[in-house]
């Protein structure tokens, strides 16, 4: 699984970084051995304006096999918790309750199928350099299940 955490209304580093994991998909999709083992997965930071509808239509655009989750705002503090992300909400336009920024920290987290905690990316590394490390983690974990040490 690939997790990223951010909001269907964010102007600018939200579809930057989905943007950068479609192009990282599309290159571990060309793998048969990696590709169709890996999960991108968006969970939004927004739940009172990200509703399922909304997510999926948000993250669709990005990539056809990224999968988008919310829920209520209780579950996605404690999932945000849980990775240490960062969430804090804006202002709120005095014009329109609904208009508002979520500041949140950006990381892409790479977790084995057991949910264990493999690697993150930050901003700073590019579709390429993600591609090839999580290619690296992905096949070093079927080795070492093969050899029986997982
Ligand atoms: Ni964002």
């Amino acid at each position: 699984m690939i997790l990223y955490f951010g909001f269907t209304h964010c102007p600018d580093v939200c579809p930057d970084e989905l943007e950068k994991m479609s192009r990282v998909i599309k290159k571990i999709d060309t793998l048969e051995d990696v590709g169709a083992d890996v999960e991108p997965i968006f969970i939004t930071v927004d739940p009172h304006r990200d509703n399922p509808k909304v997510v999926r239509e948000y993250i669709k655009e990005f990539h056809p096999r990224f999968r988008g989750l919310t829920g209520t705002e209780d579950e996605i503090s404690k999932i945000a918790k849980k990775y240490r992300i960062y969430i804090s909400k804006g202002d709120v336009s005095p014009n329109d309750e609904e208009d508002y920024l979520v500041d949140h920290s950006i990381f892409f987290f790479l977790m084995d199928p057991n949910n264990k905690f493999l690697d993150f990316f930050g901003r700073n590394l590019d579709a390429d350099e993600i591609a090839k490390k999580i290619i690296d983690h992905v096949r070093r974990w079927k080795k070492d299940k093969d050899s029986g040490r997982i």
